[in-house]
């Protein structure tokens, strides 16, 4: 089943100065749904597409576009929980997967880590690695360049996403403590996909 998101928005009353500048890892989150309007936005910040030549929101080394987006949908408005797949080119989210229980989102941390089971959603950031290492291959260090380009585009893209949630007013931690094989088995991903990094969301409990 796919779903078309709302169109992003483009503009907003927030400075990216001042969202720097206030940009926090929040690890407390409301039980409040996610509105879908906010999830479709951090998507298209973490790898929409923006631009007439099919180019996205974040850098890529050479173009390549090495990294998917897997979401774990735990409470979103209009979304049932479930797993889904971003498709940056139709802005849709499909759904491969069914709701993942809160023990398996709790282990997936390095050490105790409940904003994995807390968050609304968690944005599962998974790359091509070897596609990546093969593409680079030529240039030195040999066949390590492409896996380095990959974790650097892991992070433009979470920076980008912390700077949209900080602009939206929604909470949002990168975790890179993760157990690796975990990840792998609970987002069911295929073998060519290797985990880079888990993006948990939600509503701040506050707000
Ligand atoms: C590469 C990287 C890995 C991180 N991994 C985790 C993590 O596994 N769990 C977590 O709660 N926070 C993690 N963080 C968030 C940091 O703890 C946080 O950025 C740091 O404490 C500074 O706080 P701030 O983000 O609020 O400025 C990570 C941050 C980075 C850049």
């Amino acid at each position: 089943m796919v779903f078309e998101l709302p169109a992003p928005g483009l503009q907003s009353s927030e400075s990216l100065v001042g969202c720097i500048e206030s940009r926090r890892s929040s690890r407390e989150y409301s039980k409040a749904p996610l509105p879908l309007g906010v999830l479709s936005q951090l998507l298209w910040s973490a790898q929409g597409v923006t631009g007439a030549e099919q180019k996205r929101s974040t850098p890529s080394a050479g173009g390549l576009y090495p990294l998917h987006l897997k979401i774990v949908v735990q409470r979103v408005s209009e979304l049932e929980p479930g797993t889904y797949e971003y498709d940056a080119d139709s802005h849709s989210l499909k759904l491969v997967g069914g709701c993942i229980p809160e023990g398996a989102m709790h282990e997936l941390g390095i050490g105790n880590q409940p904003w994995l089971k807390d968050a609304a959603v968690v944005i599962g950031v998974t790359a091509k690695l070897g596609d990546a290492v093969r593409n680079f291959e030529h240039q030195p260090p040999q066949g390590e360049r492409g896996a380095c380009y990959v974790y650097m585009e892991t992070g433009a893209l979470a920076q980008n996403v912390y700077l949209q949630s900080t602009a939206l007013g929604v909470g949002c931690v990168l975790v890179a403590g993760f157990d690796d094989s975990r990840v792998k088995k609970v987002l069911r991903l295929p073998s060519e996909l290797e985990p880079t990094a888990l993006l948990c969301i939600g509503k701040l409990r506050d707000a």
